[in-house]
């Protein structure tokens, strides 16, 4: 048999994924998760589009400077100024790409690009050679390649492969794609590119008809060597191929597929917690490899099947996606060399500072709660690796409630702001019931206008005592526009969790702002 093929894992959770709405993250969160790829096995992070917002270009900077032997790549329109900042950001890569795109389809040239077909051609070729003076590994994306005509778009490819382009990618910019023909289309390429082979191709697909897998795999099929995927499927609108859905199909029907990844499976669902915990955005129970039902099986029948062999209904075994089955509880008696050796069995790797900051919590929660399972330890990470203040406006210093069946609900709140000096400021407020009390105290410390508009309570344990860990969503009018984030708190008292949460979202408000005004200029010239 013929040796598997590898297909490259191009991730871009950190570009596609954070730039859709909610998913925004600051430059500790994207560099936390930039080590998580890592570790994962990907082989291309896509860390940003450098002339988007200066904390694009730092995040991009900074990742290109810890990547080691993974490629880093940049995204780039096609002008020279673009390509410039995404060279000055990625330069420090051991292995930096520049990636380059322009629509390739009718629609887009005529609408947005208000252009001709000669124009963009043009326009690809000088950004590929552009591009090419700087680094070898130029990729060039034409930007909804699925709704172009192909003859134009096969003359497109074969131009920027003739320009140098490493890498070339096909999207299906807005998931327009069916698996039949998403392949014909490939093979189309193959068969009447005469340079194909000299390039590796790629393809980037969108879910907007829940096909974005699907389309991958066909894509596979018909030569492609490449897949952009995000980690839980995040990105535009309805989001891109879901990493852990594209590896685990690859694997597990590797009778069909004659191809293999790099991926370290065992990490996929610690990635996928890390990224719901840094963005408070859970993925459906039911959501394939990663949702909480995904090994979990309800029908008598099923579970009869499953305690004589799992084989019977279960086509992955969860510990290959990493849920560990751990039947060793932690507690307050419990040592920093125990935690520490759990901690890495789930996968994390945590820095000292991170380290001592995660026990201060474990001993807190320890203290409270008399078991700590896995669930706990895995919330737990999220506070003690990304909140560390730095870059959060408001911190939550404090917070007390009381409440009660026939009593006015009532909350204090103590912030410290880190825009004024880190003064700490306190307020109480009262509410209809605990959560609302202490968001108005928050309110009144804060000015904000922003609101809650969802709640969503995930309690990870079971038991009167499990950690509860609260997703919430918040929205604020700027300027005659929505701004929409998740905010995510994790405490023993559900209340509690619930007022961080919203805390939490107003600081990822604070960062949007911050950033807002640059990239809104960007996304609507160019994506
Ligand atoms: O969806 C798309 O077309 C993109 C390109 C920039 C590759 O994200
Ligand atoms: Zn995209």
């Amino acid at each position: 048999m013929k040796e598997r093929e590898k297909i490259i894992i191009f991730d871009t959770t950190l570009r596609d994924g954070e730039q859709s709405p909610g998913f925004t993250m600051n430059i500790k969160e994207k560099i936390l998760f930039a080590d998580q790829l890592i570790k994962l096995g990907v082989d291309v992070i896509e860390a940003g589009f450098p002339v988007a917002s200066e904390g694009d270009f730092e995040a991009v900077q900074l990742i290109a400077e810890r990547a080691g032997e993974l490629t880093v790549a940049g995204l780039a329109r096609t002008d020279a100024g673009d390509i410039d900042i995404a060279w000055k950001a990625l330069k420090n890569a051991k292995h930096p790409r520049i990636h380059t795109f322009i629509s390739s389809s009718d629609i887009h040239i005529q609408y947005q690009l208000k252009s001709t077909r000669e124009e963009v051609l043009k326009a690809a070729l000088e950004a590929v050679r552009y591009a090419r003076g700087y680094t070898e590994d130029v990729e060039f994306s034409p930007m909804d390649a699925t709704r172009s005509d192909l003859n134009y778009l096969s003359e497109m490819v074969h131009a920027v492969i003739e320009a140098g382009a490493q890498t070339v990618n096909i999207p299906d910019t807005v998931g327009y794609a069916i698996p039949s023909d998403f392949s014909r289309m490939i093979r189309h390429l193959f068969q009447h590119v005469p340079n194909i082979r000299d390039a590796v191709i790629s393809v980037h697909c969108h879910n907007d008809l829940g096909l974005a897998v699907a389309n991958s795999l066909a894509a596979i099929e018909a030569g492609a060597r490449q897949v952009e995927c995000t980690v839980n499927g995040i990105g535009e609108r309805a989001g891109n191929t879901a990493m852990e859905e594209i590896v685990m199909a690859i694997r597990t029907r590797s009778d069909l597929f004659n191809v293999r990844t790099d991926i370290n499976t065992k990490q996929i669902v610690p990635t996928s917690r890390l990224l719901t915990n840094i963005t408070g955005v859970a993925v459906q129970p039911n959501k394939a490899v990663v949702g909480d039902n995904a090994f979990a099986h309800e029908s008598g029948i099923h579970q009869d099947g499953m305690l004589k062999n799992a084989v019977t209904y279960e086509i992955m075994r969860p510990e290959d996606v990493g849920i560990a089955k751990s039947t060793l509880v932690l507690g307050k008696h419990s040592g920093r060399h125990a935690v520490l050796d759990r901690l890495e069995a789930l996968g994390f790797k945590l820095s000292r500072e991170e380290l001592d900051r995660f026990i201060k919590y474990f001993k807190d929660l320890a203290d409270k709660k008399k078991e700590i399972h896995d669930e706990d330890l895995m919330a737990l990470v999220g506070e003690s690796m990304y909140k560390s203040g730095d870059e959060r406006r408001y911190k939550v210093e404090n917070i007390q409630i009381s409440t009660g069946m026939q009593s006015l609900p009532m909350a204090m709140v103590t912030l410290k702001d880190h825009y004024s000096g880190s003064n700490e400021v306190f307020e109480v407020a009262h509410g209809n019931g605990g959560v609302d009390a202490g968001i108005n105290a928050v309110k009144k410390i804060t000015g904000t206008r922003a609101y809650l508009k969802a709640f969503n309570l995930v309690a990870i344990t079971g038991g009167s005592d499990a950690l509860s860990e609260v997703h919430s969503t918040v929205v604020e009018k700027v300027e005659e526009k929505e701004l929409k984030v998740f905010g995510v708190g994790v405490s023993i008292d559900i209340s509690v969790a619930g007022i961080i949460s919203f805390v939490d979202a107003l600081n990822k408000l604070e960062h949007m702002k911050k950033i807002g005004k640059l990239r809104k200029d960007v996304i609507n010239v160019s994506l």
